[in-house]
């Protein structure tokens, strides 16, 4: 077994967490040049010459170790793999799915991977399906969540680590030093940070959304409805008054507004600004290589 260092081959344990097509390739160079281990998220991606793309693209502008999460229910995750290990990338997060269909090929091609996970169940399962890692992420996060109840990083992540030997990472509510260490002492080896990244200089989402974060204090995200799933994301005036509104059926609301044109225009009053509970200890837009220097400080 690999201690994560070595999985990682980065300065610091500080994984960028893929915050889908937001994951930009300057973005996830510009965390592995500050000594983190920047992360392309191709999950969702359809298009193989694009995930080459943007694979060639962050080898371009940077030397040092990245990844990539692959989903493994996506039909292209054997090409997208072989993209990644001819560019020789070593490490992947792999989430969605059934490990055991992914990781022999992952080793196969000499790499090796964390799985991303949101319960001890499914913890357990990855170490016997051949993950070389977990990423355990607490209720708190941002990103997608199942609607089962769930647990928060303070308590999953210890209850991993009793029940697991592969290195552990954890993920949800970490943003700064005091969080990152509180992390190392629950026993993880190392952090997944999405949101605190999301609202960095480099991140490449609308002004309104990383202001949105900026302005949204204690209690201001909850979990939202999207098809079979919830997703975690700030609860902004007008999302309020429709959950407020018994007539509206919030889930449709939500599905019915165009994302991406929100996204681009920071028009969110009624879109899903994505970010974990840590917002609300977010009170400023850094530098990644500002953010990483004083979480590991
Ligand atoms: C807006 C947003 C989008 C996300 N998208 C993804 C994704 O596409 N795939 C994934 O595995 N995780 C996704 N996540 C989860 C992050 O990678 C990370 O695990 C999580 O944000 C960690 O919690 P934090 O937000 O408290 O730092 C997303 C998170 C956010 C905030």
């Amino acid at each position: 077994m690999s201690e994560l260092p070595d999985i990682l081959g980065s300065t610091w344990p500080v994984i960028q967490g893929p915050i889908g097509s937001m994951n930009s390739p300057e973005m996830v160079a510009a965390v592995s040049e500050a000594g983190g281990f920047g992360m392309l998220a191709l999950g969702f991606i359809r298009d193989i010459d694009e995930a080459r793309s943007l694979v060639n693209t962050v080898r371009g502008l940077t030397d040092k170790p990245f990844g990539a999460n692959v989903v493994i229910m996506n039909p292209l995750h054997r090409e997208i793999l072989e993209v990644l290990a001819g560019a020789g990338v070593t490490t992947v997060t792999t989430s969605v799915g059934q490990p055991g269909d992914i990781y022999p090929l992952i080793h196969e091609l000499g790499m090796r991977g964390l799985h991303v996970v949101l319960s001890l169940a499914h913890a357990v399962k990855a170490e016997t399906s051949g993950a070389d890692g977990v990423v355990v992420a607490g209720c708190e996060a941002g990103g997608l969540r199942s609607r089962k109840p769930e647990t928060s990083t303070m308590i999953l992540v210890p209850l991993v680590c009793d029940h697991v030997s592969i290195p552990v990472v954890a993920a949800g509510g970490i943003a700064d030093s005091r969080g990152y260490r509180a992390a190392l002492a629950l026993g993880a080896q190392g952090v997944q940070v999405g949101t605190r990244f999301l609202v960095s200089k480099e991140s490449i989402v609308h002004e309104a959304w990383k202001q949105t974060v900026v302005d949204c204090g204690d209690g201001g995200t909850d979990l939202l409805p999207v098809g079979n799933m919830m997703t975690r994301a700030v609860v902004t005036p007008g999302i309020r008054k429709l959950m407020e509104d018994p007539s509206v059926n919030l889930e449709e609301e939500l599905l019915a507004v165009d994302r991406t044109k929100a996204w681009e225009t920071g028009d969110l009053e009624n879109a899903l600004a994505g970010a974990g509970q840590v917002s609300a200890l977010i009170r400023d837009v850094k530098s990644v290589r500002e953010i990483i220097e004083e979480m590991v400080s």
